[in-house]
């Protein structure tokens, strides 16, 4: 019972528990108490009993080594605290990058009845006289400090100007993506996502959630009731239609791995691959998340490409997702881009396999330099990101804008946590010669926020083995998009001949102790979603035994 309320204010109704990621420390979720607040007013109107939950945090600026390595653990303790507390139903607070994942990982696991509210984008900021994207912006920014045309106090300016509401990054970064896919999945009610974290409507659909989960207590409607391949097959077409980050890629397939739901790589690659990309949004476009709210929001997008949706994949209403969409209008076309004329024909994300990627890897053709999309090159290869860092300004690295540059060391064990950093930056004396873009191939991810031929989450890893851990410096790599293959060019027998070198060996040295010795031990390679092997699937919400 809580403190100051009466044991018959508890009789008879839901506990509804509401999920927050709120945290000083996660600057794009700060404000999630006052929607939390909202999310109460509703969850009471409904006759149900509020109890708030604060659980594991993630500011993708702030978490070191990198969120991701703890996605699973913020996930694994949501999911216990969830089954260990007394709670009917529960109301997602998310919005940095791995909160919504997850929460939505941790909801599946546990089936109880859950809904989502995204805290929304922040809105934009300007700089002499410029709308500034949030992570697209400082990457680009920061090769102009990098070349000399841009001082750092003008760089930290900049920052001041964009970061300039509450909110998570505005530009179609993972956060947007995230939020926007689980929507398309079901997950959210229909028209929310995307509203601006400062916008009155985010309040009132908060409420209206609060009410909607007092309704699926009542309804009994879990995760596993209504969450499908079909819901998935919406989520990848969103994700392709919005030109949304990679990193939906590792996230929806945990999600599904919770779910006990048959999803593969090549599903993104089959349902999402003439997908057109009709949001013009930076890293792909020019636009912001404030804009594709005000051009008609997420489910005019949608709207255009309903018959590739599945018509009968439902959401947390009960109701299916199509049916959301009869009403929804483009407002600005600049923005929203009507399915005839689209940004990009076809903006889905592409696997690669090969020689060099058995078990695959994924580039986002949309956000790619289209001279680079076929491509031989010599690889210039780093063993770790203190290596790249160490020797990419070196004036004597022997490298050019046709080489192609490999970061390994950087995957889920190797790192460990596969950060975002496949899309390291040029070389400066390239960038002095005004070369933009290169091709990059690496185990590890890349920020949503990012741009560049950037070949990602290479399987099976350089530290589980791959053959990545044996390219040398020199050998020839051919890149084929439209083929889908990463080849190393290098003859059968003499890639068995090789072995690591020592220097890869000594970056792969396995954690000693904690959270980052199991996830080590237990992780799972990106194409089956980074999750710790002994999390995928669910355990219902069933304690195992009572308090004594
Ligand atoms: Fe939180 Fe970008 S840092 S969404």
């Amino acid at each position: 019972m809580r403190r100051g309320v009466p044991a018959t204010a508890f009789e008879g109704r839901p506990q509804i528990a509401i999920a927050n990621t709120a945290s000083d420390l996660t600057p794009c979720n700060s404000h999630l108490d006052e929607v939390a607040q909202s999310v109460k007013n509703g969850i009471y109107e409904a006759g149900g009993i509020p109890l708030e939950l604060p659980v594991v945090s993630l500011g993708e600026t702030q978490v070191r080594p990198t969120a991701m390595l703890w996605r699973n653990m913020a996930a694994m303790a949501t999911e216990e605290m969830l089954r260990a507390n007394p709670i009917d139903g529960v109301v997602l607070l998310g919005g940095c990058d791995k909160t919504i994942p997850a929460l939505l990982m941790a909801a599946a696991s546990v089936d109880l009845p859950a809904v989502v509210v995204p805290g929304g984008p922040m809105l934009t900021g300007h700089f002499r006289g410029e709308a500034l994207g949030c992570g697209t912006d400082v990457w680009r920014l920061s090769e102009e400090v990098r070349a000399g045309s841009l001082s750092e106090e003008m760089f930290l300016r900049s920052e001041s100007s964009m970061i300039r509401s509450k909110g998570h990054c505005n530009t179609m970064g993972t956060a947007s993506t995230m939020a926007l896919v689980a929507e398309a999945l079901g997950t959210i009610i229909p028209g929310l996502a995307g509203t601006p974290a400062p916008d009155a409507r985010l309040l009132e659909a908060a409420h209206e959630t609060g009410r909607l989960a007092v309704q699926l207590v009542a309804e009994d409607r879990r995760p596993s009731t209504f969450l499908t391949k079909g819901s998935f097959h919406n989520a990848i077409v969103a994700l392709a239609a919005i030109g949304g980050s990679t990193n939906a890629v590792v996230h929806l397939l945990a999600i599904a791995g919770r779910l006990g739901i048959d999803l593969t790589i090549d599903d993104f690659d089959r349902i999402g691959a003439e997908v057109p990309l009709l949001v013009n949004l930076q890293p792909a476009g020019r636009y912001l998340m404030d804009d594709l709210y005000r051009a008609g929001g997420f489910l005019a997008v949608m709207r255009e490409v309903r018959d590739l949706l599945d018509p009968v994949a439902l959401t947390v209403t009960g109701k299916p997702f199509v049916d959301y969409l009869e009403d929804a209008r483009i407002w600005d076309a600049e923005v929203i881009t009507p399915r005839d004329s689209p940004l990009q024909p076809a903006a889905g994300i592409t696997v690669l396999r090969g020689s060099l990627a058995p078990g695959g890897a994924i580039i986002k053709p949309a956000a790619a330099s289209p001279h680079l999309l076929k491509h031989r090159g010599k690889a210039v290869v780093f063993d770790s990101v203190e290596d790249f860092h160490a020797r990419i300004d070196d004036p004597d690295l022997d490298i050019d804008a046709d080489s192609v540059m490999v970061l390994r060391g950087c995957g889920p064990k190797g790192y460990p946590g596969m950060p975002e950093v496949s899309n390291m930056p040029l070389p400066q004396k390239l960038l002095a010669q005004g070369v933009r873009d290169m091709v990059r191939i690496c185990d590890g991810r890349m920020s949503g926020t990012a741009y560049g031929t950037v070949v990602l989450h290479v399987t099976p890893e350089a530290a589980a083995g791959g053959p990545l851990a044996l390219v040398q410096t020199g050998d020839w790599i051919a890149l084929d998009v439209r083929a889908g293959r990463l080849e190393l060019d290098v003859p059968a027998d003499d890639l068995a001949a090789r072995t690591p070198n020592q220097a890869t060996l000594d970056a792969y040295a396995a954690p000693a102790r904690g959270w980052q010795r199991l996830y080590v031990d237990h992780v799972l390679q990106a194409d089956q979603g980074a999750d710790l092997d002994f999390l995928v699937g669910s355990s219902g919400s069933k304690v195992s035994r009572e308090s004594h």
